[in-house]
């Protein structure tokens, strides 16, 4: 079928209700930080399994290129197409139910397109918990979460959605639907397919639902905003806590200084909790099903003996719910403050916990070689996780500090984590921004049998073209 057939073919098959046309096609083409704007054939939002599978049947027939679309909340540029004549954005916006809640077997099971927050309230009403949880929690949608293998805020007690997924719903390239809608703790019958989904930023297949675990939702918590004396205490502090609290600690959120700041400079109603500043913060926060005032002493006796080992010199317990939230405040959001104050140029870096000292300070003495720029460091310090942002030097504009500066600086963030056994992009996934880094950082086995993958799954390169790995299977071949 020729390709303007498919695409009318495709329009028929969602109805009007699910084309996406004029204006309305802006937020689809133009990615969350606004690095790319791109262009697509057409853009449509399929409202059942059935349509997926037929649009993906189509697309496959004409060799026009899928490019799934959740919230478009992404930092990579995953979700945006690049061909306005042979790319199809398929949007899950309107598969939007949570089709099931197991209380006793705490399990959900939603479609791809129920956004995040929906889901935790959803498992709410039962008294229980989804805890995957991010500043994007109210707009971005599960099927990008699960896509991205997001992480987000709780992933030291609760894992990354990897952790969270115990069945998948896909689309294949082929159009072909495999369901795997298990919500079995156990099941050890041949490969583990769903995990070939989780991460893979669409470009093996469409998912279109998954079973969700779930949690008790926890009674009481406890957040402390804390001045470490130094990173290394950050770590001490957070081991301390876990062992101290029976492993109750839900987050540890590292933020410096400079992040902080940001926050005081340009978000409304944010206060420094402290009465003088300090170079590093640990947000610390516990949970558990005891109730409050149990939690209460055990954050009380665990930041007393942190104090006695020098770990702490100052910090600040949150006495009620809006304590609480304005604590979470001067964390959350850091990344809209570097917006505010003319954007950064980001990273996302892992490395282990107990390197995470060493990679600041080697940091920040290399790239102090490397161009002029400042810094703003944040993260899931609990996950070895940091944001080593860097925005431009005063009076530089974010335009000619990303033309002149940032791929050296960049390489000298990624070659310091590498060479710790860390990791280039720890939450944020590849997309487009960082597929040149994949190539660059994994290994020429791990890159192969990433592509023998790509090529069982998807042998015409039909789904997310040119993201993740840059290079289509033929190419290789080749
Ligand atoms: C965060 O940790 O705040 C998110 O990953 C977003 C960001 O880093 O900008
Ligand atoms: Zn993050």
């Amino acid at each position: 079928m020729s390709r303007d057939r498919a695409i009318r073919a495709i329009a028929d098959v969602v109805g009007p209700s699910g084309v996406v046309h004029g204006a309305d096609a802006e937020r689809y083409l133009v990615d969350e930080r606004r690095l790319y704007r791109g262009a697509a054939a057409l853009i449509v939002a399929p409202s059942s399994v059935d349509e997926c599978a037929r649009v993906l049947t189509l697309c496959a027939g004409a060799g026009l290129g899928v490019v799934p679309q959740g919230g478009n909340t992404g930092y990579c540029g995953g979700a945006t197409p690049f061909d306005a004549e042979r790319q199809v954005v398929v949007s899950t916006s309107r598969l939007n139910r949570v089709r099931d809640v197991d209380p006793i077997g705490f399990t959900l099971t939603a479609e791809a397109g129920v956004v995040l927050a929906n889901v935790q309230a959803a498992a709410a009403e039962h008294g229980l918990l989804f805890p995957l949880s991010m500043g994007s929690e109210g707009s971005c949608q599960i099927g990008g979460n699960i896509s991205t293998n997001a992480g987000g805020l709780a992933v030291l007690r609760y894992g990354t959605m990897r952790d969270l997924v115990l069945g998948l719903e896909v689309v294949l390239p082929s159009g072909e639907v495999l369901s795997e809608l298990k919500a079995l703790r156990k099941d050890n019958t041949g490969y583990d397919l769903k995990s070939l989904f989780v991460g893979a930023e669409g470009t093996l297949g469409l998912v279109t639902a998954a079973v969700l675990k779930l949690f008790p939702l926890p009674r009481a918590r406890q957040t402390a905003w804390l001045a470490v004396s130094s990173p290394a205490a950050a770590c001490a502090l957070l081991g301390r806590a876990r062992r101290e609290s029976g492993d109750r600690v839900v987050s540890a959120e590292y933020i410096s200084r400079a992040s902080l700041e940001l926050v005081l400079r340009h978000v409304g109603g944010a206060r420094d909790p402290l009465e003088s500043p300090h170079p590093h913060y640990l947000l610390l926060e516990l949970a558990s099903s005891d109730d409050e005032a149990a939690l209460r002493e055990t954050l009380e006796r665990i930041l007393s003996s942190a104090f006695d080992a020098g770990e702490i010199v100052d910090g600040a317990i949150a006495e009620s719910g809006p304590q609480r939230d304005a604590l979470w405040l001067l964390r959350e959001r850091v990344p809209e403050a570097e917006r505010a104050e003319g954007g950064s140029v980001k990273h996302d870096v892992s490395v282990r916990i107990a390197d995470v000292p060493k990679f600041l300070e080697l940091a920040a003495a290399e790239l102090e070689r490397v161009a002029p720029h400042r810094l703003s460091v944040y993260g899931h310090i609990g996950d070895g996780n940091l944001h080593y942002n860097l925005l431009p030097a005063e009076g530089v504009a974010l335009d000619r500090f990303r033309d002149e500066s940032a791929e050296a600086l960049s390489h000298a963030v990624h070659d310091l984590a590498a060479r710790l056994g860390g990791s280039f992009s720890a939450e944020h996934g590849i997309g487009v921004l960082k597929a040149p880094e994949l190539e660059r950082y994994r290994s020429p086995e791990a890159l192969a049998t990433m592509q023998a993958v790509k090529r069982a799954l998807d042998p015409e390169g039909t789904m997310t073209p040119g993201k993740v790995l840059r290079r289509r299977t033929a190419d290789v071949d080749a």
